[in-house]
């Protein structure tokens, strides 16, 4: 290894054109990420002594990440995304804002416009067999007063782990819905119980997870997006309990408050009037959301999102 070899004016002065500091144009803000991070890029190279090999493996695999649009999948795995939400807590709790459902990732797979509907709602459209999920509960402000005609965007895996729109053997939107809260702020749904999702087994993500001794995998668990105007946009997700990954995430994405009690129902008479010949599990859960407040960096993130034709 060649000591030191960081310090010297030369590599000082290739940082800077590198990152554009010696050029009149461009952002002021990302020649400084950018120098900070080649520098510690370049850090790493040294204090590693990473090799031409290794270094180019590197860009065939951050290749094959966008080739195989797994960027969002990586970042989720190697807790990027749950440090943004770490960070936007921590705005939060400085600013006072105290209360309310926590926050946990959105995750990459989310689809836009699934259909709004009221009342009790179906998720479950394709003929899959699966154990009924009865869900149910009501959003409410953080002093605890009802938010009617609130959104629900809720979205969750199949009992294979696979998402709609993602996984092609499902129909567009199936265990996929807005839902409009009542005058109450109530929501209610009928599906079927999730299991965990897997990232794709030899996929890149797979492949630099294992490469480090880690699984891919998260507990089941279902996603949401609470909304109503003039109120912060909460994203989050309860998980299922008793699963084993429940404490061993991959994408960090657990909380403890996010762990709903489940009910499963083997009694013949509640059966019958749910209109099954089967149990079912029954799980009930309230949001708290934030009214809107300018000393805050907004909830609604901006990211790019597949979109069903
Ligand atoms: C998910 O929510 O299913 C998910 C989150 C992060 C990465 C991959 C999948
Ligand atoms: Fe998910």
């Amino acid at each position: 290894m060649i000591d030191h070899l960081l310090k010297t004016s030369p590599i000082a002065n290739l940082m800077d054109k590198i990152a554009g500091l010696d050029q009149p144009g461009g952002d002021p803000r990302l020649k400084q990420i950018v120098e900070r991070i080649m520098g510690d890029l370049f850090n790493t190279i040294e204090d590693f002594d990473v090799t031409p090999a290794e270094f180019w493996t590197a860009v065939s695999y951050l290749t094959d990440v966008g080739k195989s649009d797994e960027g969002g999948l990586l970042a989720a795995g190697l807790g990027f995304e749950h440090f943004l939400d770490l960070r936007i807590d921590e705005q939060e709790r400085v600013a006072g804002l105290e209360g309310g459902t926590p926050r946990t990732i959105e995750g990459p797979l989310w689809i836009a416009d699934a259909p709004i509907e009221k009342g009790e709602v179906r998720l479950d459209q394709d003929p899959e067999v699966g154990e009924v999920l009865f869900m149910h509960g009501q959003v409410r402000d953080t002093d605890g007063n009802p938010v009617p005609h609130a959104i629900v965007d809720v979205w969750h895996a199949n009992t294979k782990g696979g998402y709609s729109f993602f996984d092609k053997s499902q129909t567009p939107f199936n265990l996929r819905r807005q839902i409009e809260t009542d005058a109450e702020g109530r929501y209610r749904f009928r599906s079927i119980l999730p299991c965990g999702y897997g990232v794709p087994p030899g996929g890149p993500t797979h492949t630099l997870l294992s490469a480090i001794g880690r699984h891919g995998n998260r507990p089941a668990h279902i996603h949401f997006f609470v909304s109503a105007p003039g109120y912060r946009k909460l994203t989050t997700q309860i998980n299922i309990a008793g699963d084993e990954y429940l404490h061993d995430d991959f994408a960090f994405a657990t909380r403890d408050e996010l762990i709903p009690g489940v009910t499963r129902n083997q009694d013949p008479e509640a059966m019958r009037q749910a209109g099954l010949n089967s149990p079912f599990t029954e799980i009930t859960f309230d949001f708290a959301i934030h009214r809107e407040t300018a000393s805050v960096p907004d909830t609604v993130v901006v990211r790019d999102h597949a979109k069903a034709a």
